[in-house]
């Protein structure tokens, strides 16, 4: 698999690196992972799709996805290699690759860790030959923050997963 070269990071005096998991960072990312389930999209989705996902994206499927062919997987971890923003991708499908999940920790928001997982992400889809990203987000928050990473509003998408308004954003990156 195409892989993005591990870089450092000094965010807020703090050293940061961003890169493809180990295996042993799994356990770290879950826990990221279900903060930011109970902590941000808790407020955004309804409970049914948080206890949906609670058993998604299980430590096994960060692992697997970490090291494997088929997503893409990259992390920003602290000298304790403690997780404090994650961005899980699926597959490329002819050419254009899809961020599932974005999140930073919620006390470790506003430092540059958003910005610098969503141009690991570009760079990784791009290595592995895509010529788009999307995504899709339920809150206009959420989508300013794309709009500032130079993406566009592809569609709006009236009660759609989990009966929420969603926003379909993209990137092309040719
Ligand atoms: C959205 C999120 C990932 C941003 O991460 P972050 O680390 O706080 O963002 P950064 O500090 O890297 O900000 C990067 C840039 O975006 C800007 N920005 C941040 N939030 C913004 C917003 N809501 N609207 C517009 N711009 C925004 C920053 O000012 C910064 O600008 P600059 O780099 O040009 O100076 C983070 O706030 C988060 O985890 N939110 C909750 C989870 C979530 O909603 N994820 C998306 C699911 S669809």
């Amino acid at each position: 698999m195409a892989r993005v070269e591990s870089f450092a990071k000094r965010l807020n005096g703090r050293v940061m690196e961003i890169r493809h998991p180990t295996i042993e960072d799994a356990e770290h990312l879950r826990s990221l992972y279900l903060e930011l389930l109970g902590n941000t999209f808790a407020s955004i989705l309804p409970p049914e799709a948080i206890i949906a996902f609670e058993s998604d994206w299980t430590t096994e499927l960060i692992a697997q996805s970490s090291v494997g062919e088929n997503c893409v997987v990259i992390g920003a971890f602290n000298d304790a290699n403690n997780a404090l923003g994650l961005l899980f991708g699926g597959t490329p499908e002819g050419g254009v690759g899809t961020i599932v999940w974005l999140g930073v920790h919620t006390d470790h928001r506003s430092s540059g860790i958003g910005r610098a997982l969503m141009e690991a992400g570009f760079e990784t889809y791009r290595a592995l030959g895509c010529h788009k990203v999307k995504l899709y987000a339920n809150s206009d928050k959420i989508v300013e923050f794309y709009k500032h990473m130079n993406m566009v509003i592809e569609g709006r998408h009236t009660r759609h997963w989990w009966g929420v308004n969603t926003h379909s954003l993209a990137k092309f990156l040719d």
